[in-house]
């Protein structure tokens, strides 16, 4: 470990390999920050990156499958009367029993849907003419799996504890009030673990879409802290001539 405590104290090759480490670091959050703007952006179908986003990335639509959309929009106009639109939410938010869809669904389909939605129609449409066939647009968006949630959470945690680690090491150099310091250190860590915890209970609860914002902008905005503050002490800070703690 180097016996420097301070920038003061190092030398300037040390201080422009800290300052090259640091502006790569701070552009490869940058573009992290726009990796996670277009793999969210407009999942609501409004233009641009919201907390509603994030809710259906991690929490999903649930009721909202490709029938009940369709049947919202303009596949709602083909059906004789509201009360059979109802019958078919209603059968989705049971559980797209098998036996209910005989009984309650399929006439209104039989009457209303199959003429186009049949390979006999000839119109390429997806068929709705038994249980199997509706059941492949009545799939609910139930968000991101667990699965991909483990990976993507061990992921970052391998390679944003290295991140944190080395710019933190770095950040200890700068001058500040101990006790600042102490807790500086510690906030992106306690930040990231929040955001990664918090995507797991937005799967289950998703107001908690508001948490990963918050926890990921908290990351975000101490990470630069201490990239800017260490860049700064570096270069321009005059140091006080008093022995520091560490
Ligand atoms: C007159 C022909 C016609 C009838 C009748 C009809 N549809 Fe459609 N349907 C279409 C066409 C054309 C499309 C594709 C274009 C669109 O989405 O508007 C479509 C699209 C759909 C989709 C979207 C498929 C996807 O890719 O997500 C669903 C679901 C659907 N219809 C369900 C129904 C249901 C349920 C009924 C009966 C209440 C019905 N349709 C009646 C012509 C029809």
């Amino acid at each position: 470990m180097p016996g420097y405590k301070r920038f003061h104290d190092t030398s300037v090759s040390e201080r422009i390999l800290d300052t090259m480490f640091l502006l790569t670091i701070g552009l490869g959050y940058l573009f992290a920050l726009g990796h996670m703007y277009f793999s969210h952006e407009g999942r609501d179908g409004q233009p641009g990156l919201s907390v509603e986003d994030i809710k259906i990335a991690y929490y999903g639509k649930h009721q909202q499958t490709r029938l009940g959309a369709a049947l919202n929009a303009s596949m709602g106009g083909n059906l004789e009367s509201p009360e059979q639109k109802e019958i078919i939410f209603k059968w989705i938010e049971n559980g797209t029993d098998v036996d209910e869809f005989n009984a309650n669904v399929a006439p209104i389909m039989n009457e209303n849907c199959v003429t186009c939605h049949s390979s006999k129609s000839g119109m390429g449409l997806p068929s709705l003419t038994n249980y199997e066939e509706v059941m492949k647009v009545t799939h609910n968006d139930t968000g991101a799996s667990i699965q991909s949630l483990v990976r993507v959470s061990h992921i970052h945690l391998f390679g944003i504890a290295f991140i944190l680690f080395f710019v933190g090491r770095i950040f200890i150099l700068c001058e500040m009030p101990i006790m600042v310091k102490r807790i500086a250190v510690a906030i992106p860590f306690i930040a990231i673990l929040l955001d990664i915890l918090s995507w797991y209970l937005t799967k289950i609860i998703p107001g908690f879409a508001y948490i990963v914002v918050l926890s990921g902008g908290l990351m975000g905005l101490s990470l630069a802290g201490q990239i800017l503050m260490s860049i700064h002490q570096m270069w321009f800070y005059k140091p006080k001539q008093v022995p520091i703690e560490m």
